[in-house]
């Protein structure tokens, strides 16, 4: 989809929104025209429509054999107006103009909106790109595909540089979203870890990150013996992707790394799932998908730092061979783990992951991103992700992230009380602290393996995937993190 600025609306318009704010008049719309406006404020009588915030009308022009749609959007009070609800009110306006079959859509804004113009041009073409996505690869006839060419934004009296700057990395931050949502979205009979590997070698080679696949015998030559016990009950080979993108050879600064769950399919291994919470759990490697999708922005915006993004890659399944509850592992730090249940697998793949970046990689700084509890669903539900740190300044400048993408966050407590939860009769940790504070638990098993270093923890089981349309997501996969982590690296550099 092309999204850019003009300056002369065509006399054939086949779409176009009305963004204005609350009483404001039609007639001094730059650009607008005067038909279009006549005919809006003949329809805006008649309906009693004041654009208040949120509202949202369309009806059309019809001359001869000519339809024009024209969609009123309402901004409410513009001083209230924030990066996201800006984002939410586009996203319904064109989330309408694709449902109209509209192909060429042109958008008029009545007020001088408080965001400043790199962000607004940032949230028109990632918001964009966002509400038309759709994985509709497998369907015969995809009905309700978007048709949308392109997004014309109706400018004539500003400067439009810092605008493009935005729309370019508005483009680079949907594309890569919709690159780990596709990921997701690919259901576990395609995406095994060898393919996930594979994947991201084809996204290095397009993005220009470099990387690297380590397979079963150098995973058990360098003892990683926690991730390869899950992995024991599949067929598929486990894999550890690296991926690196040294913006700042210099070494100015230390490195981060970005370690991302990528369990391909988590049947819950002998503590099988039921049916129903087995259902969707190819998502399971959403967080390998926010990792690599980010690799992917980082390398794309050209980020001057270090990064390093690590994946272990496995498929949680049962076989003679799988890993049982009561088994006793050495992990890859030396510390032991009793398995109280094969279906907090999550957490041991990522405590072996995030070992190696320290250890092998000479990281300094983590951040995990997993789909890693069902707790964190309960607590926060499907809107909000779950984040634990040792370092509040490193969360202060998370929230400010997510308060640009939208992608919220919600701190849990890391006290050092819930450890009790997780110690282990005969062995230094074990893998569940039970029902209660599932979350907490999870994250602080990890914090085990971090060696004290500024740490993030981002638990995105609600919030990777949608079982219905709402703002920029639609059925299935989000894409979480991309967004979150691309802009976090952006503040850090
Ligand atoms: N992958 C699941 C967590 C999950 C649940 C993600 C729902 C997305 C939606 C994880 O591996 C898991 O099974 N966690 C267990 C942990 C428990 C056994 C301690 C859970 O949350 O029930
Ligand atoms: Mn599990
Ligand atoms: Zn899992």
């Amino acid at each position: 989809m092309k999204i850019d600025i003009i300056r002369k609306a065509p006399v054939d318009m086949d779409c176009s929104i009305i963004f204005q704010e609350e009483n404001g008049a039609l007639d001094k719309v730059e650009l607008l025209p005067q038909n279009i406006a006549q005919a809006a404020q003949v329809y805006c009588k008649s309906e009693d429509f004041k654009f208040a915030y949120g509202d949202i009308k369309n009806f059309a022009l019809v001359n001869g054999t000519q339809r024009q749609n024209i969609i009123l959007l309402g901004a409410g009070n513009k001083n209230e107006l924030n990066n996201n609800k800006v984002r939410n009110l586009l996203a319904s306006a064109i989330r309408l103009a694709g449902k109209l079959k509209a192909k060429q859509i042109y958008l008029f804004q009545g007020f001088d909106c408080p965001i400043n113009d790199v962000a607004f041009g940032h949230l028109l073409s990632e918001t964009a790109l966002l509400v038309t996505y759709q994985f509709n690869k497998y369907l015969s006839s995809a009905k309700n595909a978007s048709e949308i060419e392109a997004l014309h934004y109706m400018l004539l009296s500003k400067n439009t540089r810092h605008l493009n700057r935005g729309i370019v990395e508005g483009r680079i931050y949907a594309e890569t979203t919709n690159f780990a949502r596709n990921l997701v979205n690919e259901p576990a009979n395609v995406i095994n870890p060898e393919n996930l590997a594979e994947t991201a070698k084809q996204a290095a080679l397009q993005y220009g990150f470099s990387i690297d696949v380590h397979s079963l015998d150098k995973l058990k030559r360098i003892k990683m013996d926690a991730f390869l016990a899950v992995g024991r009950g599949s067929t598929h080979e486990p894999k550890l992707i690296i991926m690196r993108h040294l913006g700042n050879p210099e070494h100015h600064q230390e490195t981060i790394a970005l370690v991302g769950k990528g369990i391909t399919f988590d049947s819950g291994g002998y503590c099988i799932k039921s049916a129903q919470g087995m259902l969707n759990m190819k998502d399971d490697m959403g967080g390998a998908a926010a990792v690599i999708g980010t690799m992917c922005a980082i390398a794309s915006l050209k980020l001057k730092l270090n990064v390093i993004g690590i994946i272990a890659a496995c498929e949680n399944m049962i076989s003679g061979d799988a890993f049982h509850t009561g088994d006793i592992i050495t992990s890859m730090s030396g510390k032991t783990i009793e398995v109280v249940n094969t279906d907090a697998e999550g957490r041991l793949t990522l405590c072996d992951a995030i070992n190696y970046a320290i250890e092998k990689e000479h990281c300094e700084r983590i951040i995990d991103i997993a789909t890693l509890t069902g707790a964190a669903v309960t607590a926060l539900g499907t809107q909000i992700a779950a984040v634990l740190t040792n370092n509040e300044s490193w969360l202060e400048q998370l929230k400010n992230a997510a308060a640009f993408t939208g992608e919220n966050i919600w701190q849990l407590p890391a006290f050092e009380e819930y450890k009790e939860l997780i110690k282990s009769e005969i062995a230094d940790l074990k893998n569940s602290g039970g029902p209660s504070a599932g979350t907490i638990t999870a994250g602080l098993f990890l914090q085990e393996f971090v060696q004290n270093k500024p740490w993030l923890h981002i638990d995105i089981a609600g919030t990777a995937f949608k079982d219905k349309e709402s703002g920029i997501y639609n059925y299935g996969a989000t894409g979480a993190g991309v967004r979150l982590l691309t802009t976090l690296l952006k503040y850090m550099e």
